[in-house]
């Protein structure tokens, strides 16, 4: 049976509406990975906490490969991940919801492909579409069944982190087209295509970028509007889970077809 997953980032750590959880990790050849499983109702759902349960785990240090891999061993299909980004479109503001639909990579140093020659070959994956428009579209009516408002598309540039980014760095992002800015969403985007996972991420502004605030930016910033606001996540997190039909099929699940699938 196709099961649906969530990835928690900063401030999300928990699902919040499972019962007959259990914590657990499995062996994966990129290494291990922690996750919990629990019930809504009759359904089976996993969570995984990106940033491990007490934050001990910082962007760059992630085993994106290991999580992602762990996910398609526990039959995930589908998989929506949060995100806290920071905001260099003026519109989009913090405590706000931002569906974003591209991103833009600028990491450095991530393990970031399956496809590196050697258990997997040589691959080239599209990612014209890199999210799931499937699941985008069902985040977008659980927004407006629960009356919470979300903007509807955003481009996500990922930077390597830790460090927040520099006034001339935010201004180049702008002009590149980018609107909010995180440290996670790459490759953990790509390897769910890379594995035939539907993947979308809803992202919370927790702050506007610097150099456009005029204040300096602080980790506790981020996770003080993450609290304020998780309220939103949790709402539309439970209408995925009584709503989405995970059994469908969808072409994420066939982005391998040429090169014959994705076989663990
Ligand atoms: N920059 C990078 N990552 C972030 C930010 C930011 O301003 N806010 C939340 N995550």
């Amino acid at each position: 049976m196709n099961k649906l997953a969530f990835i928690g980032g900063t401030g999300v750590y928990n699902v919040g509406i499972l019962h007959n959880i259990e914590e657990k990790s499995i062996n994966t050849p990129y290494g291990k990975a922690h996750y919990q499983k629990g019930l809504y109702e009759n359904k089976e759902i996993i969570f995984l906490a990106r940033h491990g349960v007490k934050h001990t785990i910082p962007p760059h240090k992630i085993n994106y490969r290991a999580n992602i891999y762990a996910l398609k061993m526990l039959n995930v299909s589908s998989v929506i991940s949060t995100t806290a980004v920071g905001s260099m479109n003026p519109t989009y503001k913090p405590g706000e919801l931002v569906l974003i639909n591209q991103f833009i990579d600028c990491t450095k140093h991530r393990e970031h492909t399956f496809f590196d020659g050697e258990r997997y070959g040589v691959t080239h994956i599209d990612m014209s579409e890199p999210y799931c428009n499937k699941l985008r579209r069902a985040i977008l009516k659980a927004g407006v069944e629960n009356d919470i408002s979300i903007h509807p598309s955003g481009t996500y540039i990922c930077t390597e982190g830790p460090r927040f980014e520099t006034a001339a760095e935010i201004k180049a992002y702008q002009l590149w087209g980018a609107d909010v800015v995180g440290m996670t969403n790459v490759p953990e985007c790509s390897l769910a295509r890379e594995a035939e996972i539907c993947y979308a991420t809803i992202s919370m502004v927790t702050n506007f970028s610097t150099g456009i605030n005029q204040k300096m930016l602080s980790h506790k910033e981020v996770f003080d509007c993450m609290e304020k606001n998780i309220h939103s996540f949790r709402k539309i997190v439970t209408w995925i889970i009584k709503n989405y039909n995970v059994q469908l099929d969808c072409t994420c699940h066939h982005a391998l077809d040429e090169f014959g699938g994705f076989h663990l």
